[in-house]
């Protein structure tokens, strides 16, 4: 499916999935809205914002918790230098401390999991939140961006990691990368 015809779709999803939450609460009380709305979890990863942006959307329209998903020790500031550490990190299977949990994750029926693509997959921070909570049971929309070259295997990671959980289709898309912007500016400077 291409990425304009899932943007749409999600577009359509949001309203109607929220609007199902307001009859959820019209026959019983403006209480029964924000419990119900307080069960969709958006928990994202985002190193420079692209990803963080569709989920403070998501957030909005259904009324929902944010989580930033974050390491324990922040990735370098230096493009090159966290490919390199994600490249160990997947190849090696590491599981990066994360800096803090949900709390109450069983609280949440539904999760719309954010995240990008690096190195092909699932970043490696996505396993260790993975790891640490149980999505059993709930329903996860993942949504993904990328820098033009799709989602690889991170579809197959997340399963393999929740095997138990209610996994529906990723919302992904293309968005600006930030090695696109270096080799941009590089050219740039040196063309002075
Ligand atoms: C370590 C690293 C690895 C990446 N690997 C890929 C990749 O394999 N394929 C791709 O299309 N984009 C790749 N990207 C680009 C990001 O997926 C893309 O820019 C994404 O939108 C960044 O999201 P964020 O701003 O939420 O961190 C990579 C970026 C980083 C930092």
């Amino acid at each position: 499916m291409d990425n304009e015809l899932q943007r749409r779709r999600l577009l359509k999803a949001l309203p109607l999935t929220a609007a199902g939450l307001v009859l959820a609460a019209a026959d019983t009380s403006a209480q029964q809205l924000r419990v119900e709305a307080g069960k969709i979890l958006v928990a994202y990863y985002s190193r420079t914002g692209n990803t963080a942006v569709i989920a403070r959307q998501i957030r909005r329209a259904m009324d929902a918790t944010l989580f930033e998903i974050k390491t324990e020790t922040p990735y370098p500031e230096d493009y090159q230098a966290t490919v390199e550490q994600a490249r160990r990190e997947t190849q090696s299977q590491y599981l990066p401390p994360l800096g803090h949990f949900v709390a109450d994750i069983d609280g949440y029926d539904m999760v719309y999991l954010g995240m990008p693509i690096w190195g092909m997959t699932a970043p490696p921070v996505i396993r260790s939140f993975l790891r640490a909570h149980d999505l059993s049971g709930k329903a996860v929309i993942p949504f993904i961006t990328h820098g033009g070259y799709g989602l690889g295997n991170c579809m197959d990671v997340l399963h393999a990691h929740m095997p138990s959980a209610d996994l529906h289709p990723a919302f992904s898309m293309e968005a600006d990368q930030e090695r696109r912007t270096l080799d941009k500016v590089s050219d740039w400077l040196t063309e002075k």
